[in-house]
């Protein structure tokens, strides 16, 4: 069975490229690149094609995660896939994905972290504050990894 799970923020170019690649690589990490697809995409169509901010490839690149991926926008069959999980960053992206109608596995990021109270990825475009952004998007996605393996009853790597 194939798990996939798309992070969803507004443009596609910071947080959720910077989530994207570090669940890849804890996916990777862990041996379940096999059972797990990992995407990402914005409500947005502003900057579709584009590559991710260069301060969420400055912090990526600091801590040794590669990221080649482009922007693109959430798409009704995104939403409409019951295989897939969709995690957004913040409120206003879960307000814009439910337009889509109701989705059966959509989650905030920070709904799965642990070590802040903090429920929403702050958008860091306009104010920078990619580090904090970085610890939040780990935070979640170590969580959300254990939810994934817990709830999907992924068999253990062989
Ligand atoms: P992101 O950040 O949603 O984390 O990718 C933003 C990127 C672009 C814009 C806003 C937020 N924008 O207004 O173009």
């Amino acid at each position: 069975m194939m798990v996939r799970v798309l992070f969803v923020c507004l443009g596609n170019i910071c947080r959720s490229p910077m989530a994207e690649a570090v669940f890849q690589q804890m996916v990777n990490d862990a041996g379940r690149d096999d059972q797990i697809i990992v995407e990402s995409a914005g409500t947005g169509a502003w900057h579709v094609g584009e590559r991710a901010h260069s301060g969420t490839r400055a912090v990526l690149a600091r801590h040794g995660i590669a990221y080649e991926g482009r922007a693109q926008q959430v798409s009704r069959s995104d939403m409409r896939d019951p295989d897939t999980i969709v995690v957004a960053m913040d409120n206003s992206n879960l307000r814009d994905l439910k337009r889509f109608g109701d989705h059966p596995h959509l989650y905030r990021l920070l709904d799965f972290a642990t070590e802040t109270t903090l429920r929403e990825v702050p958008d860091p475009y306009y104010s920078g504050g990619f580090d904090n952004v970085y610890t939040l998007v780990v935070d979640g996605c170590r969580g959300l990894l254990s939810f994934v393996l817990d709830t999907y009853h992924l068999p253990p790597r062989k």
